[in-house]
């Protein structure tokens, strides 16, 4: 828990700023360790609430915050332990630990040599034990050999997804996880507008509020799906973040291709489907600043362990899930790692400016163009032949009149 949280504007010395950024925080870190940020460098731990007024949030909501100094990047990598169901990135010695057991994954090791590497007494060691194994980690222990570490419980943990990232930078600095929250994309904002970085992430079990397209909810069955949202931050016109869902659902499309051998197809604009049934959306929200983004939140959606005939009934005929697809339990640890892994790739290409191919990939396998199909708009109905899918991810549509529209949202059916 973390044991002790202050913060203010170094101006005004209350919780309430008139202007964004003239404050600091200071703020706890796990075992009681106090840092503060200097003047400065600081940014407050504020909510937007209009252009101008900045208001601090209920203090417990965080346990740490990332800024974007120097000093900052290396204060996110010390800090925090845990608070209420909310996890994020951290060396603590239970972490140490669980990195150390699981690299003797199979073999004994003994509780001297546990506690000596990791200056911790027996008894100290016994309870990070205990600890892990109560959320489900399967280790044995046995007073003459020690401890085995059998096998990591199938959740979202952020050691469990750092450990074997192979990512450059994304997912690579803060990570919050939650083991219930009201919708992810909601957790990612509060995060930009402490000055998340690029690359930071949020993850949860479940979500209470998860938020679908066009003020849908988003089915969020705890540790059955993946909910997660990407913070980046592109120096691009805010026209073209649309690109950016097209880079999330290629991604997952191609790895359940590729790693799960599923006809993953692309229903414009970003729905994920196998067999004709949805599996994954992406709900992207961008934040602006005057013609500039200032930053994209991808939150992704996929369904991975539900099973047959537990989707609500408005969902129930047009949803499926990786294991009514491949009647097969899969890891949805391995399964972040990977779309992380591809997204990154995407995004760097997408940002050299080598998307082009990437949008032609996306073309195949949403398999639009040359189709008749209606889009309804919130009530407007556009309905004809798509010609074409442009640069930003438009639709263009020739209507029976001979008229084009471009078209950027909306739920298509196909009439042919
Ligand atoms: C859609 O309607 O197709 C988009 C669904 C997006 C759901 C994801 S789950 C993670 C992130 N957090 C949310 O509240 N929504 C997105």
């Amino acid at each position: 828990m973390v044991d002790n949280v202050a913060q203010g504007c170094y101006r005004c010395g209350t919780l309430r700023m008139v202007m964004p950024f003239h404050c600091y925080a200071v703020f706890s870190v796990s075992d009681a360790t106090v840092i503060g940020v200097p003047f400065g460098y600081g940014i407050c731990l504020c909510e937007r609430r209009n252009g101008l007024t900045y208001t601090a949030p209920r203090l417990n909501t965080f346990s740490s915050i990332s800024l974007q100094s120097p000093i900052s990047r290396q204060i996110n990598q010390m800090t925090i332990g845990e608070v209420s169901g909310k996890r994020t990135n951290s060396m603590t010695t239970k972490n140490r630990l669980l990195v150390y057991l699981k690299e003797n994954k199979g073999s004994w090791v003994s509780g001297e040599s546990l506690s000596s590497q990791m200056s911790v007494s027996r008894s100290a060691l016994w309870k990070h034990v205990r600890s892990l194994k109560q959320e489900g980690y399967r280790i044995e222990s046995s007073p003459k050999k020690g401890y085995l570490f059998r096998e990591s419980p199938d959740l979202l943990f952020v050691e469990e997804i750092g450990q074997g990232l192979k990512t450059r930078w994304l997912g690579k600095g803060h990570i919050d996880y939650y083991t219930e929250t009201d919708s992810t994309n909601i957790r990612a904002r509060t995060l930009v507008m402490a000055g998340a970085a690029e690359g930071s992430i949020v993850i949860a079990e479940t979500q209470t509020a998860g938020k679908g397209r066009r003020g849908r909810p988003w089915f969020s069955p705890r540790e059955k799906g993946i909910y997660i949202s990407v913070i980046v931050r592109p120096a691009i016109p805010p026209v073209e973040t649309p690109k950016l869902v097209l880079l999330s659902s290629i991604t997952i499309a191609e790895l359940l291709r590729t790693r799960m051998c599923l006809k993953a197809e692309i229903k414009w604009p970003n729905d994920v489907l196998v067999n004709g049934k949805k599996v994954a959306g992406i709900l992207l929200e961008v934040g602006t600043e005057m013609d500039a983004v200032d930053y994209c939140i991808v939150g992704l959606g996929l369904n991975v362990n539900i099973p047959q005939g537990s989707f609500p009934d408005d969902i129930k005929d047009s949803a499926t899930s990786l294991l009514i697809e491949s009647g097969k339990h899969v890891s949805r640890v391995h399964l972040v790692q990977d779309y992380l892994m591809l997204f990154e790739q995407y995004y760097e290409r997408f940002m050299d400016g080598r998307g082009g191919d990437i949008l032609a990939r996306w073309k195949e396998l949403a398999d639009i163009v040359g189709r008749r199909i209606t889009v309804d708009l919130s009530g407007r109905i556009y309905s004809g032949n798509v010609t074409d899918v442009d640069d930003s991810g438009a639709l263009m549509i020739t209507d029976t009149t001979g008229n084009t529209h471009r078209v950027f949202s909306g739920d298509v059916t196909y009439d042919s």
